[in-house]
């Protein structure tokens, strides 16, 4: 049984991310989900202030602001698999999604997310094309060398093949 963390960042809460989510979720079967609707959240971005590089290694609070990341960060610690979903906003991942991950930039320098995480990311669009995204996504997992197990974008069967796949 795998911890599997979804970050959702669509601006809808029941629209096509929404569905993607729900596919993937149906194919999860057995494992442990949990997902953040982040466009309900109150969470700040990243300040940059290097206060996350000087707390204690491996802190529980990694980061110096107190709000709704504190939820995050404790799923991402026991988390095996990372879920980033989001739909296209002006070719890239939404502001809502993005202001999140940055967020995890504490965590990540203070060593309190330990083993390296599997991730998944899912996606929407009115057609555009997605290169930022997928680049955004591989150039975050190839620096933190963290596993692919596949992406998806507007196409519930692919989103649950991926959560079936996963073992
Ligand atoms: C602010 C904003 C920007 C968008 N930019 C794009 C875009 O660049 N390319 C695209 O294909 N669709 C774009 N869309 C359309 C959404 O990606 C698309 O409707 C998506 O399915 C919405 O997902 P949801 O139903 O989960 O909210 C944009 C929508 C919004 C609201």
């Amino acid at each position: 049984m795998k911890k599997i963390l979804i970050l959702n960042g669509a601006g809808k809460k029941n629209g096509t991310t929404a569905a993607m989510i729900n596919a993937f979720k149906a194919g999860t079967e057995g494992h442990e989900v949990t997902e953040f609707y982040l466009q309900t959240m109150n969470i700040h971005g990243c300040l940059d202030c290097g206060g996350c590089r000087r707390k204690e290694k491996g802190s529980v609070e990694p980061c110096v602001q107190k709000d709704d990341m504190s939820h995050i960060y404790a799923a991402a610690r026991e988390a095996d698999v990372i879920v980033f979903a989001s739909p296209v906003y002006f070719w890239d991942i939404t502001g809502t999604l993005k202001t999140a991950v940055d967020r995890l930039y504490a965590p990540l320098m203070n060593h309190s997310i330990g083993a390296p995480k599997e991730t998944v990311l899912l996606m929407t669009s009115g057609g555009s094309t997605i290169d930022h995204m997928l680049d955004w996504y591989r150039n975050f997992g190839n620096w933190l060398k963290w596993k692919d197990l596949g992406t998806a974008m507007n196409d519930v069967e692919a989103a649950r093949q991926i959560g079936s796949r996963i073992q």
